[in-house]
């Protein structure tokens, strides 16, 4: 998990939200004090991406975003942890939430589907922090293993389910998964 920069980088920044254009400045209703978490429940009215302790401690807020990085120039994906991230510090960001992934109309993401079927969620208020963290550790990596797993999620708190088949459900998408897991995927998938 990535805790974002608080420097803001500007007052007027255009960004992106699961591939619409969002321009913003000071002199909008977006302070240097507005984070982006609430800007992408209420002002880009996207409810997936949920908000709880607001200190960047239990990962609900989790959001991917594709962002060049300042000291490399090179592109790269990050989960954030957007309720830490001033939305003025976001000025050409590619941001992805929840609601890009997969819905019940159009079909659901390989990793939603996943956490859902090793029983991943109960209440569900974590469930889209956990998997938007997942979806950002696959787009930053390719071959990921059980080990990056494990250390990505270490940002994420699950209060209900427990922690056993959240993992199962992502250490289920790694090159390593065992073969317990392999069976496991290849039962529920046919
Ligand atoms: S609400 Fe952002 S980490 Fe908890
Ligand atoms: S499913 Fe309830 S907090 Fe994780």
């Amino acid at each position: 998990m990535v805790k974002p920069d608080p420097v803001v980088s500007s007052s007027h920044v255009e960004f992106h939200i699961n591939g619409q254009k969002h321009s913003v400045d000071a002199s909008s209703n977006v302070s240097s004090q507005s984070v982006l978490a609430d800007y992408i429940r209420d002002v880009a009215n996207l409810k997936g991406t949920k908000v709880m302790c607001r200190e960047g401690g239990c990962g609900a807020c989790t959001v991917s975003a594709r962002v060049i990085d300042p000291v490399t120039g090179i592109e790269v994906i990050k989960s954030i942890n957007s309720c830490l991230t001033p939305v003025l510090s976001c000025d050409g960001w590619d941001v992805s939430t929840v609601e890009s992934l997969g819905n019940k109309h159009e079909g659901y993401h390989v990793i939603q589907k996943r956490i859902v079927n090793f029983h991943g969620t109960q209440c569900g208020y974590c469930t889209p922090g956990m998997v938007m963290n997942m979806y950002s550790l696959l787009g930053a990596k390719k071959d990921i293993q059980m080990e990056d797993v494990e250390k990505s999620l270490d940002g994420n708190i699950c209060r209900c389910t427990g922690y056993r088949p959240i993992l199962d459900a992502f250490k289920s998408l790694a090159t390593d998964a065992s073969n317990d897991l392999k069976q496991k995927c290849s039962d529920i998938e046919v």
